[in-house]
């Protein structure tokens, strides 16, 4: 064994007490970390030939990237959707990290993890109120959750034309049907060689809203005279968490013959509150649903799940099975999750959520998604009542989604995003709705609280003090 790592074999112990009291000094100082920095111009390492340990390759590291470390697992990162760690799925990851198994098989292969990937899923779909009849796994994000569940809903499609897509390649015309998918559904299409240009638009209730106009859908579903297409909904969109009426499309799914996928990335988190519950009533008979762990549930990047209804176990194996792998066996008989998703070999991915949820429970995650969603409204009433600021939609849940009172110009506001962002206590991202450049503050975080706001106000208020002396 080479000499360096014999060394690190025989200091084990202290290489990963060293390495986690690093990570306890950022996590206990996450409150002061800024959210967002500027990298000096680094000079970029090409090749390492005689190695240093482990000890000294933290060293350089701290020395050259830890105060470059963002509060992203902090209380006031609210670009993009940014969920924290909860205390317990820090353990399940570095735990899953030790185990390093190759989660594939709930049995034949001589380890358990893939059952205790099966329980989780069970655990979930018992925590987000649906039946135990979906088959689920766990991917690296909501983008590859969609991607999971449309391969399969591509499948299924062809199915109905006479055709198996996975052998035989996509068909020239291919009907998928939404009003506001994810960017991610989108290049889902593309990466399935179904083309992001065959989603049909189909228009929205009004102007300023996300959600599905269901009379429109139906319109567009007799336009195609019985032939299979998708139907792709949102439960909870990304800019103003609108939510398709589920419930109407639940109904339409008894009359017309469709996949139906959900992309309910963090919105399905509502289910745990009885208030915002009523939001995904019917999404228990679609066909398939995404939902993120790196966001609402707060487990490391990168996990989200994917639940197909077990019905569709054979097209979902059509799909992904790996063949030519005869020591594998019967992809049917021999479950294999290698044969229901994109990755062969996979981490131990489903054990943080496993922890959180043992730990937490339902009501323990009641109470962070109802604070959350309370936060963002408290932060909704102050822009409310600004003279500065001024809301793009209603707060339907946890995002508040706004931009300058009475400015159109798109400069201005990234003008003023820009410099609320570099001073460092709370992080936002742009988007653009209903026509006018705006700004997300998304709340997912277990951490956030009053405190947190209040300061984000003060924060807005003087970054716009800063930004009205400024010309343009
Ligand atoms: C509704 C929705 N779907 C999909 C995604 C993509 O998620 P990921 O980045 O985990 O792939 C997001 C991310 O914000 C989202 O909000």
């Amino acid at each position: 064994m080479n000499e360096i790592l014999k060394n690190d074999l025989d200091t084990f112990g202290n290489l990963l007490q060293a390495a986690l009291q690093e990570g306890l000094s950022y996590l206990n100082q996450l409150e002061d970390i800024p959210t967002s920095v500027k990298p000096a111009q680094a000079v970029m390492k090409k090749e390492v030939l005689q190695g240093q340990g482990g000890l000294l390759a933290l060293k350089e590291f701290i020395d050259r990237y830890k105060a470059l470390m963002v509060a992203s697992a902090g209380p006031r990162y609210w670009g993009f959707v940014t969920g924290g760690t909860t205390p317990a799925a820090l353990m399940g990851d570095m735990l899953a990290s030790c185990f390093d198994q190759n989660t594939q098989t709930n049995k034949g292969h001589g380890d358990i993890s893939a059952l205790v990937e099966f329980e989780t899923i069970q655990m979930l779909l018992d925590f987000f109120h649906l039946p135990q009849d979906f088959l689920g796994g766990f991917v690296t994000g909501a983008t590859m959750s969609n991607f999971t569940c449309l391969g399969v809903a591509r499948q299924w499609v062809g199915k109905q034309l006479g055709y198996d897509i996975a052998k035989e390649g996509v068909p020239t015309t291919f009907h998928v049907l939404a009003a506001t998918p994810h960017s991610s559904s989108i290049k889902a299409l593309s990466m399935l060689g179904l083309g992001s240009r065959q989603l049909q638009r189909i228009k929205t209730l009004a102007p300023d809203r996300e959600a599905v106009d269901v009379v429109a859908l139906e319109e567009a579903i007799q336009a195609l005279n019985g032939q299979p297409f998708i139907v792709l909904t949102s439960g909870g969109t990304v800019n103003t968490v609108d939510f398709d009426d589920l419930k109407a499309i639940a109904r339409l799914k008894k009359r017309y013959h469709f996949w139906w996928h959900i992309d309910a990335a963090f919105g399905g988190f509502a289910t745990l509150s009885p208030d915002y519950a009523p939001l995904l009533a019917g999404w228990e008979e679609a066909d398939s649903i995404t939902i993120d762990g790196h966001k609402w549930l707060n487990v490391p990047y990168e996990s989200a799940f994917f639940f197909v209804k077990e019905k569709h176990k054979l097209l979902q194996v059509e799909t992904f099975q790996n063949s030519n792998a005869p020591y594998l066996g019967d992809p049917l008989e021999n479950f294999n999750y290698l044969n229901f998703l994109p990755e062969n070999s996979r981490r131990f991915k489903a054990l943080p959520a496993w922890f959180t949820l043992n730990a937490y429970g339902k009501e323990g995650y009641r109470e962070i998604i109802e604070r959350n969603i309370r936060l963002a409204r408290q932060l909704g009433a102050f822009i409310q009542s600004s003279d500065l600021f001024e809301l793009l939609a209603p707060v339907r849940l946890n995002t508040v989604c706004f931009t300058l009172k009475q400015e159109t110009d798109p400069q201005k506001i990234q003008a003023f995003l820009d410099i609320l962002n570099e001073r460092g206590k709370v992080f936002m991202t742009p988007t653009v709705f209903n026509q006018r450049k705006g700004i997300r503050a998304a709340l997912v975080n277990w951490r956030t609280t009053e405190k947190d706001v209040e300061l984000v106000q003060q924060e807005m208020m003087q970054a716009y003090e800063h930004y009205s002396t400024m010309s343009f």
